[in-house]
């Protein structure tokens, strides 16, 4: 029997979201339905609201979620009903060119539940593919990875976007190793995440730059060694301070900003690696010196999701996590319900919270 559950919606560009009521079909072919336990606010949740990804309005809002499966359709051997699972937007295919050369975490063709929810008949367009602002949502089972069932649903479905984004731009792009100095611009919830992977990967200097000093607080307490407030002082003049006079062998932008990224660029040793975690808008440019690109070698490299395997990467952080490795508790500012999404947005944006977390 399809099911109607609570769930928030955004119907059009820029208007706060709605709780309504929508229809979730039953799982057919490699589809799972999912009793969402926990859904995080996440910044692109509100870049969805405001237009800024697509105009496929009305939008099924929410995506970095933990629950239970509840059902499985036709041929679904991955999961079963009862087990506890956090959502991903990386079901890889297996068959597309990335798939095919062995580097599935650029996978082109990832899998989404092929029948749609629906909002009063209408087809709902789920942020991600998942759309986990729902008491129950349907996704591919792909998109559903089993890990260890002790950890909070607050604290698992964290891992489902940002916090990933974040581990995996320091452990998985950057290549952060033993004794490497770091440096992240901006410490919301992805750059505080690859300030606590830096750490995890044996960094040993850890420069976090911000503009908020509550943010700069919430870095240290992640692992940085050092804090800049970007808005007092030369970023580039203190890592190099901070390094020897060196500058960091990895830079994190995790803001989205063209100038920061530029910073992040001279900010970096010779050969240092600067990876780009934050979204741009379209609009924006960079203008660098060829002879700097060229003379300071190196690597620049984009991170789509931390280049993370979700099957491979989230059992692993759970585990660090139970084991006390990993404080990914510490992302959780609060818990909220289904009807303070839209309050939860405007704390986002007043920097007052790393994550808010709907629970159910
Ligand atoms: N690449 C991916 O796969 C991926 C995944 C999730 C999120 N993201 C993106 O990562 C970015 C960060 O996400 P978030 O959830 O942490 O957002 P956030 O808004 O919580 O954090 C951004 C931080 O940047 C700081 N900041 C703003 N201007 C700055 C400046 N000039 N210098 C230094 N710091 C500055 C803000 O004070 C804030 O702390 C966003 O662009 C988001 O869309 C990327
Ligand atoms: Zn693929
Ligand atoms: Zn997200």
């Amino acid at each position: 029997m399809p099911e109607e559950v609570r769930a928030v919606v955004a119907r059009t560009a820029m208007q706060p979201v709605e709780v309504v009521t929508i229809g979730v079909p039953d799982p057919g072919p490699g589809e799972a339905l999912v009793k969402v336990q926990a859904c995080g606010v996440c910044h692109t949740d509100l870049h969805y609201r405001e237009g800024g990804i697509n105009d496929e309005f009305p939008f099924l809002l929410g995506h970095e979620a933990a629950g239970l499966v509840e059902a499985v359709g036709d041929g679904v051997a991955s999961v079963a009903p009862g087990d506890f699972v956090v959502l991903n937007w990386r079901a890889v295919c297996g068959q597309c060119r990335a798939c095919r050369r062995g580097r599935p975490w650029y996978c082109f063709a990832t899998h989404n539940a092929t029948q749609k929810m629906t909002l009063d008949g209408a087809p709902l367009a789920p942020a991600l593919g998942i759309g986990a602002f729902a008491e129950k949502t349907l996704v591919a089972a792909g998109q559903c990875t089993k890990v260890d069932p002790r950890v909070r649903p607050e604290v698992a479905g964290l891992l489902g976007c940002g916090v990933m984004a974040g581990l995996g731009a320091a452990m998985l792009t950057g290549g952060v190793g033993p004794g490497d100095a770091v440096a992240v611009f901006g410490c919301g919830g992805v750059g505080n995440a690859a300030i606590a992977g830096a750490r995890l990967a044996g960094a040993t200097t850890i420069v976090a730059v911000d503009v908020n000093a509550k943010k700069l607080d919430w870095a240290r307490a992640f692992g940085a060694t050092h804090t800049v407030d970007g808005s007092a002082r030369d970023p580039v003049e203190a890592i190099r301070e901070f390094t020897g006079g060196n500058g960091a062998d990895v830079c994190i932008e995790a803001v989205g900003n063209p100038k920061v990224f530029e910073q992040a660029f001279f900010a970096r040793d010779l050969a240092g690696t600067l990876v780009q975690v934050g979204v741009p808008t379209p609009e924006m440019r960079v203008e660098l010196p060829f002879i700097e690109l060229f003379g300071r070698g190196g690597q620049i490299r984009p991170s789509w999701y931390g280049d993370c395997l979700p099957d491979r990467d989230f059992p692993l952080l759970v585990d660090l996590h139970l084991q006390g490795r990993l404080p990914l508790e510490g992302f959780v500012s609060e818990t909220i319900t289904l009807d303070d999404v839209e309050e939860a947005f405007a704390k986002m944006q007043r920097n007052e919270v790393l994550r808010s977390v709907v629970v159910f």
